[in-house]
């Protein structure tokens, strides 16, 4: 990527849009070389998957941190989106990023599969770091300015935002679970956090249930009116808690998955793996709330009581670095190194290993090539908000084959009620999904992949953003 000066209006030395997304992250991040050397490298995750083709449509501003600490960066320019870096201190990205939103929210939110750590220190630092995206916003919003807030890292910006600027239109999407009332109760601050969502004109979540969550703990903890999916503050706004299930550019990777390149590619990895029968495959961050040690279990437990023959299966698991300094992803870090070095030492042959462990992150193309390499595609969370890799795997079976092995608990196993749906928790249920996948009739597995493929394909990220941006423009929606 080469970084621009910004092409957007400005007034005075400050450049503003009419659209403006505030995320934790830019869709960029700023990397620094082996020697010394700095590059842009896209961000991992869901969020910046979803919202990037959204953005390339749009036009507008995206404010977010660039990944690096220490950095005081201009605002610049990148394919027609124009990025406001908001720095962040070495100290604020271990108190606020690593502390606050992934080890007391981001736990606290997943079903508490992690113990969340509530410190007063890591609080401060949030309200820090929110009410300066706030401020950063503020400067780069043109009066009367759609912004549309993303996920748990700015709880508070909606409301920081709505005390300097009234004029905006203010949005909120949550990506990850909105956790059950008894849950969420535990956090200290939970009445900050909820009066700070209600700074925005409409709250969106993933799921139904999370919006219902929302509106009932604004309820009984706030006292505020509410009906339905209204919330009627004090100050006399309505506030609207509704589920946007997010998607992927269907068409678009559907595009990428059937070029003639990424076609060589999928025969090419196979050819590497040995030309098995049947390719498993998984890709996740290496989160711990994605299951990845209970699935590599119940993979090995197969091959080991030999209902597999790992002559004739294998799995790939692809697991993207991700939030490595903080202590439980460290911890998961070195389980699953344990746990797939155990497998392959115990069941493997010289170079067939049963499982084929990857930590490294991947260009689109290369994923793609590996969806369509995949005969069964493994998706186990433990919690999910949504996950995109479910919908990616079906928009790149062109030839309504494959299958997909979902956990229950994704935000997906809602929409995609075709695929096989397990109880990740339970080994011998998953073990029983993994083999009823992979021995399904190609008819049952193109009956399945075809309903799959029109949900994916009908509810794309297009319109998961016009229903939003509609329902926030209109005032009575
Ligand atoms: O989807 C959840 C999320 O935390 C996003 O907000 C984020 O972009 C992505 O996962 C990756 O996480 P991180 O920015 O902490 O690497």
């Amino acid at each position: 990527m080469n970084p621009k000066p910004p092409k957007a209006k400005t007034t005075s030395d400050t450049p503003t849009a009419s659209f403006v997304v505030v995320a934790n992250r830019l869709p960029v991040d700023r990397i620094e070389n082996e020697d010394g050397s700095t590059d842009w490298r896209t961000s991992p995750g869901g969020l910046v998957t979803a919202l990037e083709p959204v953005m390339r449509k749009n036009e507008g501003a995206w404010v977010g941190w660039h990944g690096a600490p220490d950095e005081v960066l201009q605002p610049f320019e990148d394919a027609g989106i124009l990025l406001v870096p908001v720095p962040l201190s070495a100290e604020e990205v271990e108190e606020y990023y690593e502390g606050f939103s992934n080890a007391t929210l981001w736990p606290l939110y997943h079903d508490v599969v992690a113990h969340p750590e509530f410190h007063r220190e890591w609080w401060d630092a949030y309200v820090r770091v929110n009410q300066r995206f706030a401020d950063q916003t503020a400067a780069v919003a043109e009066q009367g300015a759609v912004v549309w807030v993303q996920d748990y890292q700015l709880q508070l910006v909606p409301q920081m935002l709505r005390a300097q600027r009234p004029d905006l239109k203010i949005g909120f999407f949550l990506h990850i679970p909105f956790p059950p009332t008894e849950l969420y109760q535990q956090l200290p601050w939970r009445n900050q956090i909820l009066e700070g969502l209600l700074g925005a004109d409409l709250v969106g979540f993933q799921l139904p249930g999370g919006a219902q969550n929302f509106v009932r703990l604004v309820r009984q903890r706030l006292h505020y009116q509410t009906h339905r999916d209204r919330i009627n503050t004090p100050e006399g706004r309505t506030v609207l808690a509704r589920a946007y299930p997010i998607s992927i550019d269907s068409q678009g990777m559907a595009d990428l998955a059937t070029s003639p390149a990424i076609e060589a590619r999928a025969a090419e990895i196979r050819r590497d793996l040995g030309d098995p029968k049947f390719v498993f495959l998984g890709v996740d961050r290496l989160d711990y709330t994605k299951g990845l040690p209970e699935r590599v279990q119940a993979f090995g437990e197969l091959v080991s009581d030999g209902s597999l023959d790992p002559e004739e299966a294998v799995f790939v698991q692809v697991a993207t670095p991700s939030r490595e300094r903080v202590d439980q992803y460290r911890i998961l870090r070195d389980d699953i190194d344990r746990l797939v070095g155990r497998i392959n030492g115990d069941i493997g042959r010289i170079g067939r290993p049963p499982i084929t462990y990857l930590h490294s992150s991947y260009p689109k193309d290369e994923m793609a090539a590996l969806y369509r390499a995949a005969d069964v595609m493994v998706v186990t969370p433990l919690r999910d908000g949504m996950n995109l890799v479910a919908k990616e795997y079906v928009a790149c079976r062109p030839n309504e084959d494959g299958a997909l092995v979902l956990s229950e608990f994704a935000g997906a196993a809602k929409e995609l009620r075709q695929a096989y749906l397990v109880n990740p928790y339970d080994i011998d249920g998953m073990k029983g999904r993994l083999l009823e996948a992979m021995n399904d009739s190609p008819r049952s597995k193109t009956r399945r992949m075809r309903i799959l493929r029109r949900q994916v394909f009908d509810n794309d990220i297009d319109r998961w953003a016009t229903l939003f941006l509609d329902d926030l423009a209109s005032p009575t929606a």
